[in-house]
């Protein structure tokens, strides 16, 4: 925390004080990356720099035109300043064109202008403030604190207001940066879902096409079924196909749920090995059945990630349970790995790779895993496959920011790569 000096003995702005005090703030501002912390950080040290106890801290909101304030302190201020601002409001007027800081008390603008303005004391007044700070950065005003005291602190001192405009420079500094930030976080949200929405189209398409063969076959058995009721081989064999038809409409309407209730990611912090191992736990049974041997690599003092829990997991168990359809009633091995990887940017991501010593996937058939109903699955029953568990992985993984890679060799084996950006 701050070393901050009692103000009955020394002045906040004195000499080295004021130096140390405003590197110790721009520090600070460096280090801070939630927006309402930073706002709190902002305001107390304007507060103190200049010994006014009330005031509040005002934001722009530059879609919906206004300024909001995001703290308030002092019952009598608050009472006289609004929630919002609009952008055309006289005040806003007065910060944005002279860019310099209002007080009331000296009539001043800034240090530089000695010329009295009528309005802006006029304006301050109304509001219940003595002084209104611009927080100005590239040229745009992206906050402002009004401040209020009452009686005034003695002000005297010829260096506060360099202080306290140098301050307000770092705080506009770092205030733009989180906003230019958070500008850049909702659009790609608003991208990503955009792109979720247009795959969900394509699926939509798809699972139409995909249910008008079961359900012809459906039609086709109940307009036959009265006149070849005596016929028992044809009703026996018929209502067999039409029993795998109506269990494969089921598992694509399930499929086509569990895609659809997907909006965004809820990520955790999580650590990979632990999810891996959960999955694993999963399949040990079936695996053991097949003869399919497991072995797992996990590395040790793997960094942690953000990631929702289920998805990843759902992710995971598709590979799995496809590496192990791969593999098929031969027998074989299924190796899990989990390693730390460094981009040349110098970001950690955390990789797992699945790799089966299953039948391998043809050069062909490799550039359409992830199409949306691309499935080599055809055996009728519950091993059918619905070729949507590739495509709701890579979607996934996309939402997460991360990447999804196949390297296969027919009659060899396949090996999946997921990389997610890892938290250190
Ligand atoms: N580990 C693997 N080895 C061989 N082929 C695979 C593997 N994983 C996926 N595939 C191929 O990709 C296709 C699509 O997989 P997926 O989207 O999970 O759908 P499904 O498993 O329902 O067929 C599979 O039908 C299969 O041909
Ligand atoms: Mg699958």
């Amino acid at each position: 925390m701050t070393d901050r000096a009692s103000p009955e003995t020394t002045p906040a702005h004195s000499g080295a004080k004021s130096l140390q005090r405003l590197t110790q703030f721009a520090r600070d501002m460096g280090h801070i990356t939630n927006l309402s912390v930073i706002a709190e950080r902002i305001f107390s040290e304007l507060s103190e720099v200049t010994r006014y106890q009330q005031g509040s801290l005002y934001l722009i909101e530059r879609e919906r035109e206004r300024f909001r304030r995001l703290i308030a302190q002092g019952a009598a201020h608050t009472a006289s300043t609004p929630p919002t601002v609009p952008l055309d409001h006289p005040l806003i007027h007065q910060l944005a064109q002279h860019q310099q800081i209002l007080d009331r008390s000296t009539g001043a603008h800034g240090s530089h202008s000695k010329a009295t303005h009528e309005l802006p004391s006029t304006i301050l007044e109304s509001l219940c403030t003595n002084l209104a700070i611009p927080l100005v950065n590239r040229g745009r005003m992206v906050a402002f604190v009004l401040l209020h005291s009452e009686p005034l602190p003695d002000r005297s001192d010829p260096e506060s207001l360099e202080l306290l405009t140098a301050t307000a420079q770092s705080a506009a500094n770092a205030l733009d940066s989180i906003l230019v930030y958070e500008d850049l976080h909702q659009s790609q949200t608003l991208m990503r879902r955009t792109d979720r929405l247009r795959s969900l189209e394509i699926i939509a398409g798809g699972f139409a096409h995909e249910i008008r063969n079961p359900l012809t076959s459906i039609k086709t058995f109940i307009q036959l079924a009265p006149e070849r009721k005596d016929d028992t081989e044809f009703i026996h064999d018929f209502s067999k196909i039409v029993l795998d038809d109506v269990h494969r409409i089921e598992r694509l309407i399930q499929e086509i749920l569990d895609y659809a209730r997907y909006m965004e990611p809820k990520l955790t912090d999580e650590d990979l090995n632990d999810l891996v191992s959960s999955c694993l736990y999963f399949i040990d049974v079936k695996a053991d059945s097949r003869g399919i041997k497991i072995e797992k690599e996990l590395a040790s003092e793997l960094p942690r990630v953000m990631l929702d829990r289920q998805q990843i997991k759902q992710v995971l168990l598709n590979l799995l349970l496809n590496a192990m359809d791969a593999i098929g009633e031969r027998g074989g091995a299924l190796r899990v790995r989990t390693t730390k990887l460094m981009k040349p940017e110098g970001n950690a991501w955390v990789q797992i790779e699945i790799e089966d010593t299953g039948q391998g996937i043809s050069a062909a058939n490799l550039e359409h895993i992830f199409d949306p109903f691309f499935t080599t699955k055809h055996t009728s029953g519950e091993n059918e496959g619905t070729g949507l568990g590739l495509t709701i992985a890579h979607q996934i993984i996309r939402e997460h920011q991360g990447e999804i890679q196949v390297q296969s060799t027919e009659g060899i084996g396949t090996t999946f790569r997921i990389n997610l950006p890892a938290l250190a």
